[in-house]
């Protein structure tokens, strides 16, 4: 539906199941992310259930699967959470699944898409994000993309044996409108 250089963004669908089920037990990815416990393919089926038939305004979320646009690989899934109509601002989340996928552009690729989508087609006015400070690919992605470091949360989280700092990332409309003004797109069908 929404298309990048290498990535088409389209919904998530129940049947994606058994490829969500591939890779997101993998602690290689989910070192980055907020949980690196197992879950099982039942929390997976629920939560798919719930991010299926998500409406960002009712339930404050959107999850995006993102594909690559010539193969139709499943990449991973993109989303927006923490929706606030009142400030039209909303956090950012991104995980391509599986590691051999990593450092391939699809991340910086889906982030612009994505960033269209919050500032085009959901009117954001501010988009921001929490990632681990170590997570410098991560980072380097989200600048990339247009992202700008906001500050750090010292010793904000506990993973893989000790405590890290998140950094916080943002950008604005005003900023994003610079390089996406409207009647632009970040790629073709
Ligand atoms: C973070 C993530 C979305 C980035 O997407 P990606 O497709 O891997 O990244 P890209 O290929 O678009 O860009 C990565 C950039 O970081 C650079 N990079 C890679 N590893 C790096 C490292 N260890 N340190 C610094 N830069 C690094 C790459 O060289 C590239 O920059 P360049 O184009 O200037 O050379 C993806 O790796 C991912 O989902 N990882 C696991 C989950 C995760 O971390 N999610 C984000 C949580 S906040």
């Amino acid at each position: 539906m929404y298309y990048g250089e290498k990535v088409r963004l389209r919904a998530l669908e129940l049947e994606d199941l058994d490829l969500v089920m591939e890779n997101w037990n993998n602690l290689e990815m989910r070192q980055f992310l907020a949980t690196a416990w197992p879950m099982s393919k039942n929390a997976e089926r629920k939560w798919l259930e719930r991010a299926t038939t998500m409406d960002p305004w009712r339930d404050g979320g959107m999850v995006l699967a993102i594909e690559d646009k010539k193969t139709q690989e499943f990449i991973g899934t993109v989303s927006f959470f923490d929706i606030s109509k009142q400030s039209q601002r909303a956090e950012f989340g991104i995980a391509i699944h599986n590691p051999e996928n990593f450092g391939k552009g699809y991340g910086t690729d889906t982030i612009r898409v994505m960033l269209w989508v919050g500032f085009h087609i959901l009117g954001l006015n501010s988009i921001f994000l929490i990632t681990l400070d170590e997570n410098e690919r991560a980072q380097r992605a989200y600048e990339k993309a247009g992202f700008k470091l906001v500050g750090r949360y010292r010793q904000a989280t506990y993973m893989m044996g000790r405590f890290h700092d998140f950094v916080i990332m943002d950008l604005i409309r005003e900023d994003f409108l610079k390089e996406y003004p409207p009647g632009t797109r970040v790629g073709e069908p």
